[in-house]
């Protein structure tokens, strides 16, 4: 089975964007792929958290992933700092990095430009950081939205620098898997193009049935159309776009047809819409409240996901040390 590697940095709760973008095409894929799944804390290091607020983002990513649909007995999940070999091999790779092309990376440039107090080695090494998190499971596809285009290249380069100074076919150039149909781009109800947190406009999984409410029928829209079948401008093309997310066809079909015919209150399209994320979201909600508390079980759901996740980084450092030229581990 073809293998699939995908990590999400611990920032904060999972919003919509998230969810429908990404972590919802994870569950699909976990039948059809060798997926492994990790919750990247190493890199969330470059912005220098505090450690009460990595331990509780971890958890609460973990606690979300599941409630989403990831399933432990199919997909390796896990927590990037449980699996040590990772480093080792960002070492290897760091030794053939050069600064050049590391510092023209758009992502550096940009937190550079963003953190100019603290750009550290970290942030400028983040790309052989995420080649190591691919490379350790060696083979594989994965799958990361439009923004990571340029780091997976480095990952590819890398890759094949390490098989070229060594002279051997080790590693296979990993590809950006597009999620095709299933991945798409949440829009923002405030009129921007993107759900994002730096955007600050997200509905969270977590939201209450009154936040997402009050989220909603803040949502930015016209003054209504006055021409028959006129199309539609973006800020309402985006309140369709989530119906088609989580309503149902009758629904949407409802309020096609009264836009169409100039009829539609958008205060009633919100109230219902509100009404169909709710409804979506609540059983992930209580899941996620369910898991939260439950942290015996995501202590072991971490635990046997590193296992699984180090027996195949050991087998990957073994013949690395080997291909380099040290001496097998004692
Ligand atoms: P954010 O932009 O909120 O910080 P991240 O950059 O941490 O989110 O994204 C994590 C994953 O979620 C990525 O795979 C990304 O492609 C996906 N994602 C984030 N926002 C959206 C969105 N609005 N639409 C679709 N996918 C998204
Ligand atoms: N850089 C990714 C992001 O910001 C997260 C990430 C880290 C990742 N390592 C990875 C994604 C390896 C895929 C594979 O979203």
């Amino acid at each position: 089975m073809e293998r699939v590697v995908s990590g999400i940095r611990p920032t904060g709760n999972l919003h919509l964007g998230n969810y429908f973008g990404a972590v919802r095409a994870f569950t699909q894929m976990q039948h059809e792929y060798d997926c492994s799944f990790f919750i990247a804390d190493w890199h969330s290091l470059t912005t220098h958290p505090r450690p009460e607020d990595i331990v509780r983002n971890t958890y609460t990513i973990l606690a979300e992933y599941l409630a989403c649909g990831i399933d432990p007995e199919r997909a390796t999940i896990y927590i990037q700092s449980d699996v040590p070999e990772v480093l080792e091999l960002y070492l290897y790779l760091n030794m053939n990095a050069y600064l050049g092309e590391l510092e023209r990376t758009t992502s550096f440039k940009e937190k550079a430009r963003q953190q100019p107090d603290n750009v550290n080695a970290g942030l400028l090494t983040y790309p052989s950081l995420m080649a190591a998190d691919i490379l350790i499971h060696r083979g594989v596809k994965v799958p990361v939205g439009k923004d990571q285009e340029q780091n997976m290249e480095m990952a590819r380069k890398f890759a094949r620098r390490f098989n070229t100074i060594y002279g051997v076919d080790y590693f296979v150039e990993p590809q950006s898997y597009s999620l095709g149909e299933k991945a798409l781009k949440v829009p923002g109800l405030d009129g921007s193009g993107k759900m994002g947190k730096s955007e600050g406009n997200c509905i969270y999984l977590k939201d209450d049935e009154k936040t997402i409410s009050k989220k909603v029928m803040k949502a930015v829209t016209d003054s209504g159309p006055t021409e028959p079948n006129s199309p539609k401008p973006e800020v309402i093309e985006n309140l369709f776009t989530f119906m088609e997310l989580v309503s149902t066809q009758e629904t949407y079909d409802y309020f096609n047809e009264r836009y169409a015919d100039c009829s539609i209150r958008y205060g009633d399209l919100k109230k219902q819409l509100a009404q169909d994320i709710n409804a979506y979201c609540a059983p992930i909600r209580e899941r996620i409240a369910e898991l939260s508390a439950d942290t015996d079980f995501l202590s072991r759901v971490a635990r046997e996901g590193a296992e699984r996740a180090r027996e195949r980084a050991r087998q990957t450092i073994d013949e690395v040390r080997h291909i380099i030229g040290f001496r097998a581990r004692q």
